[in-house]
């Protein structure tokens, strides 16, 4: 061969694996609503900056035909790029090719960037659209996906690790993105679940369609498996590279810091928010928008478990992961999937070093048989555990409630905490007046001549002594009793101190969170 005709020869081999399962494929893949596995990687990459790695891999099977039908890269685009300039990782299943099932030698391309991406402290991006194991491989496949499964898991706190669902995802294929720390699913075209409909109907005799049982919907808001439900993939994309604005490259880093207007510190609105009647809702949104960096709160896992919120946002251009007790749902009590979303997500910032806010309204732990059977303790427990364990910068701000076990669970000095504040709005007791007085005046109010004004005397006593920021001020729990309007300029200053903060947790190989 003249050089002139390897040349050649190349460029027809690129052209090939360009093509995937071929042009019918890709325009039934369109009208679904789903776009190519390239076309994927090229919207979520800044433009002209994808390296592809292993474009030429086939997979080696020779059972069922398969012999006979090989496509250059074996079903999944892999390589790297970059994001706002920032390197990553990609991994995106092409299913066009068998489907994007995971054969021997597709799984083989994706642990060579996750390896890659370890070894150069990089993000990972997995777009998932796969049928699952290669079912012609048998054996060789499920290796596969263990040989990825051990890498998620030994990358997990090294550097982040997203996927984005963008078709289905059954079997074992769900419990690589379950290991990832962050889910995104696409609405209508995405699907998670370990056995699908059919065998769900031979097992059970329930009929489910695929939508219902693991569809963006359902994992949003019924199980929590994903974080973010996009209403189409443009969306998703875009979202995948706005949260990577918020998070370090690696557990080494520090996540981007941005530019913020220096003006902007006082928030009058934060003074209105607070209701006169202390049981009345508000949205901590509000707080929040208050609070950070124009007002902009990338919320994560925004449908699942209401009453807390957990996203990130800025705060003078730094990046900070926020957990605010939400009063506008179930009156921001603490209960088990709260309690599971808190933790999993003070966990996410505490290992890639992203300080974290706490806005605290919060009546308690959700009393009750239905939460009590199913391990309130062990759960709530894992909220305690995440926040103790943290030893990035940790601010709280007491706006209302903070009742209880709850008062120290979120992030109460006790357990760590570095600066706490309170606005005078705050109530921070045992309980609330009424369940007090009624408790530990019981005798005295039954007693009474008017038994309805004798509670009302308590409570107004309890309340006078109790539901205030000051026992704790007094006791230095909280640092400071801040009026809402300078919280924010409060907190510029408290993560600015803390910005070099350093803490250590004892020499241990891991700790044992309850799981
Ligand atoms: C090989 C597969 C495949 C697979 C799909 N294809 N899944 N090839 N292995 N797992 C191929 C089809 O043969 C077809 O090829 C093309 O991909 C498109 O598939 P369709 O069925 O035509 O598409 P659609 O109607 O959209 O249905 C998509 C689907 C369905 C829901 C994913 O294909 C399906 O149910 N596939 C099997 C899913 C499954 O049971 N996977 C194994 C899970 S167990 P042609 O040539 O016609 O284009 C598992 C174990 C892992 O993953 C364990 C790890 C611990």
């Amino acid at each position: 061969m003249t050089k002139e005709e390897k040349y050649l020869h190349l460029q027809q081999m690129n052209e090939e694996a360009l093509k995937g399962g071929g042009q019918q494929r890709v325009q039934a893949q369109h009208d679904k609503g789903k776009l190519s596995a390239r076309e994927r990687v090229t919207l979520l990459l800044d433009e002209g900056s994808f390296e592809e790695i292993d474009k030429f891999v086939t997979h080696r099977s020779q059972d069922f035909g398969l012999s006979e039908q090989q496509f250059l890269g074996d079903g999944v685009i892999t390589g790297y790029g970059t994001i706002e300039g920032r390197l990553v990782y990609v991994f995106s299943q092409d299913f066009t090719v068998f489907g994007g099932s995971l054969s021997e030698a597709h799984a083989e391309k994706i642990v060579k960037i996750m390896e890659l991406a370890m070894k150069t402290g990089a993000p990972i991006i997995g777009l998932n659209d796969s049928g699952g194991a290669r079912i012609q491989e048998g054996v060789v496949s499920l290796g596969g996906y263990a040989d990825i499964f051990y890498r998620n898991t030994r990358a997990s706190g090294v550097v982040p690790q997203i996927s984005a669902i963008m078709g289905p995802c059954a079997g074992g294929a769900v419990y690589s993105p379950a290991i990832t720390d962050f889910i995104f699913m696409v609405e209508k075209t995405s699907y998670m679940f370990v056995t699908g409909p059919n065998v769900v109907k031979t097992v059970t005799q329930e009929e489910v369609s695929a939508e219902d049982l693991g569809g963006a919907s359902a994992h949003s808001t019924k199980s929590g498996v994903t974080h973010f439900s996009c209403s189409n993939e443009l969306s998703c994309i875009q979202s995948v590279r706005k949260l990577l604005s918020y998070i370090p490259q690696n557990c080494e880093e520090d996540a981007p810091r941005m530019a913020y207007d220096a003006k902007d510190e006082t928030r009058k609105m934060l003074d209105e928010i607070i209701p006169d009647n202390p049981n009345q809702p508000y949205d901590m949104r509000d707080v929040v928008k208050g609070i950070v960096d124009g007002g902009d709160f990338f919320e994560v896992h925004q449908n699942f478990a209401e009453n807390i919120i957990v996203g990130f946002a800025r705060i003078a251009g730094r990046s900070i992961g926020i957990v605010g007790n939400q009063p506008a749902a179930l009156a921001g009590v603490l209960d088990i999937n709260a309690s599971v979303k808190g933790a999993r997500f003070v966990r996410f910032c505490d290992a890639f070093n992203i300080p974290l806010l706490v806005l605290e309204d919060v009546p308690g732990f959700l009393p009750g048989t239905d939460q009590e059977w199913n391990a309130i303790i062990t759960n709530g427990a894992k909220l305690l555990y995440a926040f103790s364990e943290a030893t990035v910068p940790r601010v709280t701000v007491i706006t209302r409630k903070a009742y209880g076990g709850a008062y120290d669970v979120m992030n109460s000095k006790h357990i760590g905490a570095d600066m706490n504040y309170a606005w005078p709005s705050a109530e921070i007791a045992v309980m609330g007046a009424k369940g007090a007085a009624e408790i530990i005046f019981k005798r005295e109010i039954s007693g009474a001549e008017d038994p309805e004004a004798k509670l009302q005397e308590k409570v107004d006593e309890y309340t006078n002594r109790f539901a205030n920021p000051y026992m704790a001020a007094k006791r230095g729990y909280i640092d400071e009793v801040i009026y809402p309007e300078e919280t924010r300029i409060k907190l510029i200053k408290a993560f600015s101190m803390l910005a070099h903060k350093v803490d250590q947790l004892p020499r241990k190989k891991h700790g044992n969170i309850p799981l």
